[in-house]
């Protein structure tokens, strides 16, 4: 396990290219390996969740070549073929939830694992629709966790309402709803990403889409024909998002992040950071699936702001640094109908405002949020802080020690090669000191 000492400093900003979107690598990757022939794709997501959803595929029966930022997927036409071990998914929720979806009405019986952060997040949430469907899965871990065998039936379409905002949860039921019999609809309490439904649109699966309400028609166990197509990942806004609220609440600072995907589900943070008091400008450049563009940030004082609603899915991943940026703004910041938080990677209500605290910042915690109150003066915890092998935790506090009057150390920052392993490159490029 790596540890690094991150320094205060006084400069922070300049230009970069973030590295590309993690959702979009993984759907890509399953839905390029369920088509026929070879897709190209362009600026596939080098970090290892996109890596274990992708050496998932290929254990299924895809073959991949990367030459530099070009990725060639070879598919299998739909023909799935039964791996021999089981699938290692790593730390990827995402790789894991959809390709259950995937493979409940395939014709084999797989299984997977995860390390032990995946291994202590909730599957049940994909397994009550898929056996709705029909599906067998089983969840051999203590709490409905992992490991899970997923053992292939025949699947009908159902007609199931979300009990939680999730886009996971989502896209597994339309990705198992494709090899359905019948029509297979999801109803979202809230609007989450919607990489899923526009990647079928891009890929001519016929969607429905109405409101919060997504339907598609199956085409049973014989599944769609996806023709294999060229397809572009944008870099990845949750990546870029640490750099943009770092340097939104920096007067003085600014920045300019190219070729980022900017798909409305993703950029809520953009508004929060807007009512905060920050300038930010967008200009789109081009549209591939996804609209990509590039953010500009000056930074500026901040204040606080109120944040829940229909906004928090699409910001659900940048919350542990909206929280940080709490810290530095003045007056209340505070987050609410976030509870969705306390499952992911970590705990991240829990482990945030903990972290936060360490740092001498005033944080009341609620089951769904937390409560933050600044501008506060941010002293280098003594001890070493704990990222619980959650990546966005590691990155939201590395950017937050640039702040602390100290250096701060970061225990076990390995994970942070799931979805961005330039990032501490990244963090020097744009001043950033670290050990
Ligand atoms: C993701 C959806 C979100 C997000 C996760 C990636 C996806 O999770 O937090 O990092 O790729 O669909 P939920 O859908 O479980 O909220």
């Amino acid at each position: 396990m790596h540890s690094k000492s991150v320094y205060p400093v006084s400069d922070f900003g300049g230009e970069l290219r973030v590295p590309g979107d993690k959702s979009v690598s993984q759907r890509i990757a399953m839905l390029a390996a369920l088509a026929k022939g070879t897709s190209e794709i362009r600026g596939f997501l080098r970090g290892e969740d996109a890596m274990r959803t992708l050496g998932a595929m290929c254990s299924l029966g895809a073959s991949v070549k990367f030459e530099g930022n070009l990725l060639r997927i070879t598919g299998t036409g739909g023909k799935f073929k039964e791996p021999a071990n089981p699938l290692n998914m790593g730390n990827s929720g995402t790789g894991t939830r959809l390709l259950a979806g995937l493979l409940a009405g395939q014709n084999m019986t797989v299984i997977m694992t995860g390390d032990a952060s995946l291994s202590r997040r909730p599957m049940g949430r994909v397994k009550t629709p898929l056996e709705q469907m029909g599906a067998q899965i089983e969840l051999t871990g203590e709490k409905a966790t992992l490991p899970m065998t997923v053992r292939g039936t025949p699947l009908h379409g159902i007609r199931y309402e979300l009990p939680m905002a999730s886009a996971q949860v989502k896209s597994c039921v339309l990705l198992a709803g494709l090899f359905a019999e019948g029509k297979t609809t999801v109803i979202e309490p809230r609007p989450t990403r919607d990489h899923t439904e526009k990647l079928f649109q891009t890929l001519n699966i016929p969607i429905d889409i109405n409101g919060l309400e997504i339907s598609i028609q199956g085409f049973g166990r014989r599944g769609p024909q996806i023709a294999a197509r060229s397809l572009i990942v944008p870099g990845d806004f949750s990546s870029a998002a640490f750099w943009i609220a770092a340097v939104a609440a920096r007067p003085g600072a600014e920045l300019i992040v190219r070729g980022v995907g900017l798909n409305p589900r993703r950029t809520a943070l953009l508004d929060v950071l807007r009512r905060m008091g920050a300038r930010i400008e967008v200009h789109f450049t081009e549209e591939q699936n996804d609209p990509i563009g590039t953010v500009l940030v000056r930074g500026a004082r901040l204040r606080g702001t109120e944040i829940g609603g229909d906004e928090i899915p699409n910001l659900i991943d940048e919350l542990p640094m909206l929280a940080v940026t709490g810290t530095l703004a003045e007056g209340r910041t505070m987050i609410r109908d976030a509870a969705e938080l306390r499952v992911k990677e970590s705990d991240r209500i829990a482990v945030t405002a903990d972290h936060l605290r360490a740092f001498g910042a005033d944080v009341e915690e609620y089951a769904d949020g937390m409560a933050v109150r600044g501008p506060a003066k941010l002293h280098a915890p003594e001890k070493p802080l704990a990222s619980h092998g959650d990546h966005r935790i590691a990155m939201s506090m590395a950017m937050m020690a640039t702040f602390a009057d100290g250096p701060v150390i970061l225990h076990d920052v390995d994970c942070v090669a799931t979805s961005y392993p330039e990032f501490w490159n990244h963090l020097e490029q744009l001043g950033g000191k670290m050990k």
